[in-house]
């Protein structure tokens, strides 16, 4: 990711240079002091203040954004794009959807959080919709994705020792290779890429990996650890670059998982709710999980809501007081949870992504771009392997500035892989007023 980098480092002292001279510098320290706040107004300004106060945990495409409705977004300067990342699949219902912010505002005016030490009057009629929903026995809600996969492991080893019969300490927990599931140690400890695990050790014990899409794979592994309590993986790998399985990989896991009495745990957190053009990405090959994550989308982008589903057996493993978040399940969370669910089938967006995801990867196929090795996605979660003859990975991402300057925002994952992943409210006009920035670009030479 060098390349990126230093692509963000010439912006922002391009802009600093240019910004010298307005006093801005001067401005952001009087800030600093408490003197005053920095009156920052151009998207140069705003790069620079995140640029020196903010840690350097992300390298984001250098564009400042202040406004969404839907599909498209409108920078500080007032241009407007084409969002074809939706927040990493946070925003599939469009962004600010009014129903949605309507009940995130009606309810912050009524109660904000009681913290789990009281009960409210939206835990309960909010675990009914959502269990009702996906047709499981409970919810134990959480706030991001990855404390939804930490408790799905933690109940998976509560289950193995109080069910299953594991030995204390010895339950043991599979991956698949190129998983994604966020950034705490835990959630690093299982990964196999170096990026997210150098420099944090030591790591969690009890996890090992297996390749994705092979089941003979998992079912040594499985075979040959009879600790094994759960194996965690995404129906579709996202942050892996849209990895799609075989047909059938994840009926053939779950069977597998059941003989060796292993819990399936399906990470939807960027796969489900619509995404990949069913409710569940798992539907597409008929498989209930035994414990699901959820993330992003369940709140439309609008607040931080995760929740893990499961049912009795699994669930009341946990005891009061043993596993919690004070925000998790908050008044603000339930409403805008329902909401956001209740959008996602009024609007009927799982056949839209669908219809679109079929649209838009005709389309691009059709443009028989050179620069492109490999187009691939489900719904509309969709990647562009750029062919990456330059061998340095530099290609995507300047694909996705020239994408930027024409009117459409998209990021690559992992060097030479566009994602794209529009809101699931997308239009067939939307579509291919899209498809016309991306011929422009992606048939360049
Ligand atoms: C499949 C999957 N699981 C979990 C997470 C973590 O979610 P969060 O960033 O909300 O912690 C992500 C984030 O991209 C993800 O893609």
């Amino acid at each position: 990711m060098l390349p990126t980098m230093s692509q963000a480092a010439r912006v922002v002292s391009t802009a600093a240079a240019k910004s010298r001279g307005k006093g801005l510098l001067g401005r952001h320290l009087a800030a600093l002091h408490g003197s005053r706040r920095a009156m920052a107004s151009t998207s140069d300004d705003y790069l620079i203040l995140e640029q020196r106060y903010n840690a350097h945990n992300y390298h984001p495409l250098p564009v400042v954004l202040s406004k969404g409705k839907g599909v498209m977004v409108w920078d500080v300067e007032g241009k407007q794009y084409f969002d074809w990342l939706s927040a990493y699949s946070a925003v599939n219902q469009g962004h600010c959807h009014p129903k949605i912010v309507g009940a995130l505002v009606d309810q912050a005016q009524k109660l904000t959080l009681a913290s789990r030490a009281f009960s409210t009057d939206c835990l309960g009629e909010f675990a009914l919709y959502v269990t009702a929903y996906f047709g499981y026995d409970r919810i134990l809600p959480m706030n991001t994705g990855v404390e939804g996969g930490e408790t799905a492991i933690k109940l998976a080893r509560r289950w193995g020792y109080d069910v299953k019969g594991v030995e204390e300490n010895k339950a043991h927990v599979v991956f698949a290779e190129n998983n994604f599931w966020g950034r705490t140690l835990a959630a690093v400890s299982s990964s196999t890429d170096p990026e997210s695990y150098n420099g944090y050790g030591p790591y969690m014990p009890g996890f090992s990996t297996v390749p994705y899409n092979d089941v003979a794979a998992l079912e040594k592994r499985l075979a040959s650890n009879p600790n094994t309590v759960a194996f965690m993986v995404e129906p579709i790998q996202g942050e892996a670059g849209v990895v799609v399985p075989d047909d059938g990989y994840m009926a053939k896991v779950h069977e597998v998982c059941r003989r060796h009495k292993v819990l399936l745990i399906a990470d939807e957190v960027q796969t489900g709710l619509c995404r990949a053009g069913t409710d569940l990405a798992c539907d597409h090959d008929g498989v209930r999980p035994d414990i699901l994550v959820l993330g992003k989308a369940l709140s439309g982008g609008v607040y931080p809501v995760s929740a893990v589903l499961a049912d009795d057996e699994i669930m009341l493993t946990v005891k009061p007081g043993q596993h919690g978040s004070t925000y998790g399940g908050n008044p603000m969370a339930c409403r805008v949870a329902t909401a956001a669910l209740e959008v996602l089938r009024e609007e009927g967006m799982a056949e839209n992504a669908c219809l679109m995801g079929e649209r838009l990867r005709a389309g691009l196929r059709s443009l028989n771009a050179p620069g492109v090795e490999l187009i691939r996605g489900r719904g509309l979660l969709n990647a562009v392997v750029v062919k990456d003859d330059r061998g340095d990975g530099t290609k995507a991402w300047d694909m996705c500035l020239d994408l930027k300057e024409k009117g459409l925002l998209a990021k690559p994952t992992h060097g030479n892989i566009i994602r794209l992943a529009p809101p699931l409210c997308i239009t067939a006009d939307q579509i291919d007023a899209s498809l016309d920035i991306m011929s422009s670009v992606l048939t360049k030479a």
